[in-house]
């Protein structure tokens, strides 16, 4: 089956006004009518060298809370690993359509893995303004190198290096939340398969749009995963449903904007809220995004943890395989 990338029909087709019936979303989606632009909160912004430890944990746990995302500035990452692997990514992206083919995912199959224009048929058919690339970085033994573009060269030293980095960062993320629960620093990372935690990178890539009024990237969800941890670039697009409007995220250079993903929320029995997003796309730029999905092995049951539950907080959340979790909601399935 021939599948069109939305970067050819932008480079192809598409007259300067108008684009494709399927992807012109119902009003109540459209980002014109739909976003707010009225006095709100900005996503909470959390500095990682602020000298008071408990500050950061409570800091993080109320935004966890309460938004379900927040941004991290002074994480520890080196800037210039991320400015990198925005590099590659897009070096990527700008090979022509037959290179990057070559790592196209096959339609249905059961890896997410490659090159793709899709993940899940949307409930009204309609398409998003966006590609990507789909590949694991950890653990080693999950790792499948087929779908790691050869070019650029160096895209595969530093995803790698990216890995480490993430490892660390997540290894933090899980602590703090952990104990802005009130919880020993462990509990978190163990429910959620220790070591086997898996890391998913992908690259969104939204092409220019001439009608970014009509249209999205990505339509509104929650991630399946445990968390997300997002790097943009400095074209805006993330929006964020809260207190019943749909905000824009503010660009801040160097910051990771970190999402409560479905399997925190049931692992802290709904103490922690997976947050509502989607994403708009720009009528002149590029916008790109590297989000890195962590996630429980495919076969591990994630269930609200037994320090989260007591008789007065029954379970809120079925126990279940993450795969058949991830399996039901890319389906529309009920949980
Ligand atoms: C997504 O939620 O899948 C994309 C988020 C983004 O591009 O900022
Ligand atoms: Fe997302």
């Amino acid at each position: 089956m021939e599948v069109e990338r939305v970067q050819a029909i932008v480079s192809s087709s598409l007259t300067k006004e108008n684009i494709p019936e399927e992807f012109i979303r119902p009003e109540d989606e459209q980002p014109a009518i739909t976003t707010f632009h009225g006095p709100i909160p900005d996503i909470p912004v959390i500095d990682f060298s602020h000298p008071d430890q408990a500050d950061i944990v409570r800091s993080m746990a109320n935004a966890s809370r309460d938004w379900g995302i927040f941004q991290v500035v002074n994480h520890g990452i080196p800037l210039d690993l991320i400015q990198r692997l925005q590099m590659v990514g897009k070096q990527f992206f700008d090979l022509p359509q037959e290179e990057k083919e070559v790592y196209a995912n096959t339609p249905g199959a059961p890896s997410l893995e490659g090159y793709g224009s899709k993940l899940a048929r949307d409930v009204n058919r309609k398409k998003n303004w966006v590609d990507h690339l789909f590949h694991r970085i950890w653990p080693p033994n999950c790792i499948n190198y087929q779908f790691w573009p050869k070019n650029p060269p160096s895209y595969r030293e530093v995803n790698e290096d990216y890995a480490q980095e993430m490892r660390k960062l997540v290894d933090t993320l899980l602590k703090w939340l952990s104990m802005g629960l009130g919880f020993e620093e462990n509990v978190l990372k163990q429910g959620a398969g220790g070591e086997e935690i898996e890391y998913l990178m992908k690259i969104n890539y939204y092409p220019p749009c001439p009608r970014p009024d009509l249209t999205l990237g990505v339509p509104s969800h929650t991630d399946i995963s445990l968390m997300t941890v997002l790097v943009p670039n400095e074209v805006p697009g993330l929006q964020v449903f809260k207190d019943g409007h749909w905000i824009e995220a503010e660009y801040i250079p160097g910051a990771l904007i970190i999402h409560i993903g479905d399997q925190i929320e049931i692992l802290s029995n709904g103490k922690y809220k997976a947050v509502q997003h989607r994403t708009t796309v720009d009528k002149e730029k590029t916008r790109m995004s590297w989000p890195v999905f962590v996630e429980p092995p495919a076969e591990y049951v994630v269930g609200p943890l037994p320090q989260f539950v007591d008789p007065q907080d029954p379970p809120k959340y079925k126990s279940k395989k993450y795969k058949d979790y991830r399996y039901c909601k890319l389906n529309k399935l009920p949980q």
